[in-house]
C-alpha cells in the first residue's frame, strides 16, 4: 500500500517528532541553528528548539531584503474607512521597524521588555509588534474592540514598560478616540507604563497632555535604526490574552522558535501558498489569527500581506473583500466564517462576486468558530473556489486540523475541520480520560508534547497553565472543545464544553460576563449563555434574578446591566439582552443548568436531569424567553 504526503508526513511527526521538527526547523535562517528539538527545562515546561537562537523580525523581514526581495511589497494597507491606501516593499518595511525599535530603545524598551500596543488596524500596529520582536522584547497587543478595564487587567498582569497607542480607530460609522479609553485604563491599572506613545490620525487627533504621553512621529525622526537582537529560541515573542472561564485573561505565551518554525511550515502544508504570492487573513492584529496570519506568517515566508481596515459589509458594500482579493491578487483568503454569513445577509444572491475576477484566488480558508455547512455551500457555489475549514486556537497559535491542501487535498465533508495536522496527536477522550470509539462526542484532547508554537505557559501563572489545560486528563493538553472524529479520522468540532462563547469569530467570556452582571447592587444572581445568531454564530443572553426590593422600571436594570458590560469588557461583547427572571433552574447542589438554559433559548429539545431541584422553573424560563 502506498502511502499518502499527509500519512508520511503525520506519521514522521508522531514516530520521529525530533528528525521531523528539526527538518522543518532547517526552512528558517537562524543565528544559532538548533541542535536539539525538544526539551523539558528544570520546571517541567516543555520547550522546542532550547539552544537555537533566531531573531523573528529578522526572519519576517532583513532575511528578505538580503536574500533579494527588497523591492517586493511586503506590506498592503486598504482602508475603505478612511479612503487610504498605501503599500510597504520589505525594505522599507524594514527601516520603519528598525526605526521604531531604536524609539523604543530610546524610551528603555530592552529584551524581555513588555510593550502593550492598543492599535487600530493600521500598518503601524504591525510595525510595533515587529520592532518589539526586533529588540527582543514581548509585545502584548490588544484588540481595539475592549473597554478601559480589559486594557488595565491586560496592564497589570503583563507589566509593560510602554504602551503604543493610536489617536482613534474607525468603525464603519464612528470615529472611536482611543487616547480617553487608554488614559482611564491607566488610571485604573495598578501598573503604569513609564511611555504612552500616540500615534496621531488626523481623523481625530488626541491631547498629550500627560507627563508620560509622547508623539510616535516625532520620537520616530529622531529614533537610530536598531538593529536586530538575537534572542534564545525559548525566549517570548508575545503574550497574547484569551478569554478563559473566569474574570482574569490568560496570558498566552508564545516563544520565539518553535512560533517561526510552525508558521512557515504552516505556510506551504496547510496553506499552499508561495513566497512571492498575496496572502491575506481578513482579521485583526488584536487576535490570534492576526498576528500569526496578518503579521508573522506571511512575512516570515516572504508572501505579501494585507491590512484591510474595513469590514465585509458597509465598506462600502458585500463586495469588499471580493474587491480586495481582485485589486491585489490575493492567493488565499482568510476569515471568519460570520464575515462570509454578513456578506450572503446583505449580497444572498452573491451578485458582487461576479464583479471581480478573483483570478490568483485559489482557496478560501475559514476559522474561530464552527464553519456552519450553508455558509460553506454559499461560499463555494458563489465564489467557485475551495474553502478549507481549519480548527485553531489563541493557545496553539495555528491550525491543529485543517485539510492540509499544501500535503494533500482531502475530500471535504461539511461540518468538519478534516485530519489533524502533522504534529498534533488529537484524541477523542470520555469524562474518565478513555478514548472514544469513531463517531462518539468527547472532550477534544491533544496528546502531549504539544508540537512547535502551542503555548509554554500562561504568563507569569504555570499553575493556571497546569490546572486549565493538563491535569484534567494527565499527559494530554484539553482544548476546551467537544466533538468526534469520524471512522476515517475527520474531526468534527462541535463547541465549546466551558464557559467560553464564540461571538463574530471573537472569543468570550460567559464567566466574566457573570462576574459584571453579578456585581450590580440589584442582581442577587445570573446566568450568562451564549445563544444561536445566525449572524454572529453565538450571541450572549442574561438571565438575571433581582434582589429583594429591586424592581426593573421600564426595563432600567436590564439596560443598565447590558450598559455596565458593555462598558466593562467593550462594544465587542455585543452584551445586547438582560431579562429579569424569577428564578433560575438549578440543581439540587445548586448548580445553574446553563446548558438547558441556551438549549431551551434555541428551541432544541433537551432532557431534564434527575437531579434538577424545582422542574417547574424549567417552564418559568420558557415562558420568560418565549
Ligand atoms: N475597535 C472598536 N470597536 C470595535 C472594534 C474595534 N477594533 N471591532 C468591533 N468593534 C465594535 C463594533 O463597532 C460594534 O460596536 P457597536 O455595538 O457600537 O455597533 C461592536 O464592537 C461589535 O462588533 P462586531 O461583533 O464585529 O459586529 P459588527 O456588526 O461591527 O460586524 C462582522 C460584524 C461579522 C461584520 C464583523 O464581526 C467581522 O467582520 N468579523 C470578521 C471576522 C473576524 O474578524 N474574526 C476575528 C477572528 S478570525
Ligand atoms: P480563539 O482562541 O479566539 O482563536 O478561539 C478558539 C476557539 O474558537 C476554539 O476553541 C473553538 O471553540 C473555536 N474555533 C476556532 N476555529 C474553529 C473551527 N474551525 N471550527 C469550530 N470551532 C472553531
Amino acid at each position: 500500500m502506498t502511502t499518502s504526503a499527509y500519512q508520511h508526513a503525520f506519521q514522521q511527526a508522531t514516530d520521529t517528532p525530533d528528525s521531523f521538527w528539526l527538518q522543518q526547523a532547517k526552512q528558517i535562517h537562524w543565528f544559532k541553528p538548533p541542535n536539539v528539538a525538544f526539551e523539558k527545562d528544570a520546571n517541567g515546561i516543555e520547550r522546542w528548539f532550547p539552544d537555537g537562537e533566531l531573531n523573528t523580525a529578522y526572519l519576517a523581514l532583513d532575511y528578505h531584503v538580503e536574500n533579494g526581495r527588497g523591492d517586493q511589497t511586503a506590506l498592503i494597507y486598504d482602508s475603505p474607512v478612511t479612503g487610504k491606501k498605501a503599500q510597504y516593499s520589505y525594505s522599507v518595511l524594514r527601516d520603519q521597524v528598525a526605526k521604531c525599535a531604536g524609539m523604543l530603545a530610546a524610551l528603555g524598551v530592552e529584551k524581555g521588555d513588555r510593550v502593550v500596543i492598543y492599535m487600530p488596524m493600521i500598518p503601524q500596529a504591525a510595525i510595533a509588534m515587529l520592532a518589539c520582536a526586533r529588540l527582543g522584547a514581548i509585545h502584548s497587543v490588544v484588540f481595539g474592540g475592549f473597554a478601559p478595564n480589559e486594557l488595565a487587567v491586560r496592564l497589570e498582569d503583563a507589566e509593560p514598560k510602554v504602551l503604543l497607542t493610536a489617536s482613534c480607530g474607525i468603525e464603519v460609522s464612528n470615529v472611536i478616540p482611543y487616547k480617553p479609553l487608554v488614559d482611564r485604563a491607566v488610571m485604573d491599572s495598578r501598573w503604569k507604563p513609564e511611555h504612552v506613545v500616540v500615534f496621531q490620525r488626523q481623523e481625530f487627533p488626541a491631547n498629550l497632555d500627560n507627563a508620560r504621553d509622547a508623539d510616535w512621529s516625532t520620537l520616530i525622526e529622531k529614533a537610530a535604526p536598531h538593529d536586530c537582537v538575537p534572542v534564545n529560541a525559548t525566549d517570548p515573542l508575545y503574550i497574547l490574552y484569551t478569554s478563559g472561564t473566569t474574570g482574569k485573561p490568560k496570558g498566552v505565551v508564545r516563544d520565539n522558535g518553535g512560533h517561526a518554525v510552525a508558521m512557515k511550515y504552516s505556510m506551504s502544508a496547510i496553506y499552499d501558498v508561495k513566497p512571492g504570492e498575496v496572502y491575506w487573513a481578513a482579521s485583526d492584529v488584536g487576535w490570534v489569527v492576526g498576528h500569526s496570519y496578518i503579521v508573522y506568517a506571511p512575512l516570515i515566508h516572504g508572501c505579501t500581506t494585507i491590512m484591510f481596515e474595513g469590514k465585509p459589509v458597509r465598506t462600502p458594500d458585500p463586495g469588499a473583500f471580493w474587491r480586495v482579493c481582485d485589486e491585489y491578487n490575493v492567493a488565499v483568503l482568510f476569515s471568519a466564517p460570520t464575515a462570509f454569513r454578513a456578506i450572503k445577509k446583505e449580497d444572498p444572491d452573491g451578485v458582487h462576486v461576479p464583479q471581480y475576477s478573483m483570478s490568483a484566488l485559489h482557496h478560501i480558508f475559514m476559522a474561530g468558530e464552527r464553519l456552519d455547512p450553508p455558509t460553506l455551500e454559499w461560499v463555494e457555489s458563489k465564489t467557485g473556489r475551495a474553502v478549507v475549514d481549519h480548527w485553531w486556537q489563541t493557545e496553539t497559535g495555528w491550525a491543529i486540523s485543517a485539510n492540509p491542501i499544501g500535503l494533500e487535498t482531502f475530500a471535504i465533508k461539511p461540518g468538519s475541520s478534516t485530519k489533524p495536522t502533522p504534529g498534533f496527536h488529537v484524541e477523542i477522550l470520555d469524562e474518565s480520560g478513555q478514548r472514544q470509539s469513531a463517531n462518539t462526542q468527547g472532550f477534544i484532547a491533544i496528546k502531549r508534547p504539544l508540537p512547535p508554537s502551542c503555548l509554554s505557559t500562561v504568563w507569569r501563572n504555570h499553575d493556571r497553565f497546569e490546572s486549565g489545560y493538563l491535569q484534567q486528563f494527565p499527559g494530554y493538553y484539553v482544548s476546551g472543545d467537544g466533538g468526534y472524529m469520524d471512522e476515517e479520522g475527520y474531526l468534527f468540532v462541535m463547541g465549546r464544553i466551558d464557559d467560553v462563547i464564540n461571538v463574530s469569530g471573537h472569543r468570550l467570556s460567559t464567566g466574566e460576563m457573570e462576574e459584571i452582571v453579578g456585581a450590580h447592587e440589584a442582581v442577587a444572581e445570573c446566568a450568562v449563555v451564549g445563544v444561536y445568531d445566525d449572524l454572529k454564530g453565538q450571541v450572549p443572553l442574561g438571565l438575571v434574578v433581582l434582589k429583594d426590593g429591586y424592581v426593573s422600571v421600564s426595563g432600567d436594570i436590564e439596560a443598565a446591566l447590558v450598559a455596565k458590560v458593555r462598558n466593562e469588557i467593550g462594544p465587542v461583547a455585543c452584551f445586547q439582552r438582560a431579562i429579569v427572571v424569577d428564578r433560575l433552574p438549578k440543581t439540587r447542589s445548586g448548580k445553574i443548568l446553563r446548558r438547558i438554559i441556551r438549549q431551551i433559548a434555541d428551541g432544541e429539545s433537551y432532557t431534564v436531569p434527575s437531579t434538577i431541584d424545582d422542574p417547574a422553573s424549567l417552564e418559568d424560563i420558557r415562558q420568560f424567553l418565549s
